[in-house]
């Protein structure tokens, strides 16, 4: 059995199996109505969600399944103290594939020691989102054609944000990726990435700190929220929060087929006049979600389409 915590838990060409099945299902969604008739999906969900948990839900009934689960610690016997590791072995019985989102980093690979269903990391804490690099991954080639001999530009919240994380731990596994990483000093990514994924694999990559300077670069950027729920003071919050602000003025500078990601939900850093450029793929991205689900699920489940 298999379980989905950090994107490297999948093979490249497990990757690449998983997106060509969420492409054909994009294509061909009837085709998949019924293959998960019987079994039950849960969704465990420690810390707000509204795409990762509603576009799991959708997944699951787009397949013909069912979905039970709790979507904040408050309404889960979490708040009366019960361990992730005894809630995931009653879980194991009441489903057949569960996906868990939790604050603290690690709480999904402990509850992947005590289950009998596979487990799927839906966000923890400030370190993995593999199935948001899923969906960042799906995005990028449907509508960029390939994979590989990208230059990513990450923006914004780098120290804390997930999907970064993920993204980039992913992305190194491609041939030809650069990265630029376009952060204040305070919210750089962590060191642990820099030296045993950057450095060790020797990604060519650079930090700065005016998005200005670069966006003329990139052949995608991909902007983030600053995680506010993260932060130890609010006033480290309310000075950095504002950092980035795409506005069609930047995007002036940015190449005409330059994509815009974003995982979501945006606070201020993209000005809502951008949202009607034709390079702004953050709603599309959210779409897409829905589909590398529904392979996702498929595969772990180890049903035959
Ligand atoms: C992201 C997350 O939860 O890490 N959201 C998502 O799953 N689409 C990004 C964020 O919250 O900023």
């Amino acid at each position: 059995m298999k379980h989905v915590i950090s994107p490297l838990d999948l093979s490249v060409e497990e990757l690449d199996h998983i997106l060509s099945l969420a492409e054909d299902m994009l294509q061909n969604p009837k085709k998949y109505s019924e293959c998960c008739h019987g079994k039950k999906l849960a969704t465990l969900f420690y810390e707000p969600s509204t795409r990762t948990r509603l576009s799991f839900e959708a997944a699951m009934l787009n397949l013909g399944g069912s979905v039970l689960g709790f979507s904040s610690a408050d309404s889960s016997s979490a708040a009366k103290g019960e361990s992730v590791a005894d809630t995931i072995r009653v879980v194991s019985s009441y489903a057949d594939i569960c996906a868990m989102r939790h604050p603290k980093e690690g709480a999904p690979l402990v509850a992947s020691m005590y289950s009998t269903i596979p487990v799927i990391n839906a966000g923890d804490g400030g370190h993995n989102h593999p199935t948001q690099t899923l969906t960042d991954l799906l995005t990028i080639k449907i509508l960029k054609g390939h994979l590989d001999h990208l230059k990513i530009g990450f923006c914004g919240d780098l120290k804390f944000g997930r999907t970064v994380h993920s993204l980039i731990n992913a992305m190194v596994r491609y041939e030809g990726s650069n990265f630029t990483l376009i952060s204040p000093v305070e919210l750089q990514i962590p060191t642990y990435l820099k030296e045993e994924v950057l450095d060790q694999k020797q990604i060519p990559y650079k930090e700065v700190s005016v998005l200005e300077d670069v966006l003329s670069e990139l052949d995608i950027l991909y902007m983030t929220r600053v995680q506010k729920e993260r932060f130890f003071n609010e006033e480290d919050y309310i000075r950095l929060k504002d950092s980035f602000i795409l506005t069609s003025k930047k995007m002036e500078l940015a190449r005409p087929d330059m994509l815009v990601l974003h995982p979501l939900p945006r606070v201020n850093e993209i000005a809502t006049e951008v949202d009607s450029d034709p390079r702004a793929v953050y709603f599309k991205q959210a779409q897409f979600g829905v589909y590398v689900r529904m392979a996702l699920i498929v595969t772990l489940l180890q049903i035959n389409v």
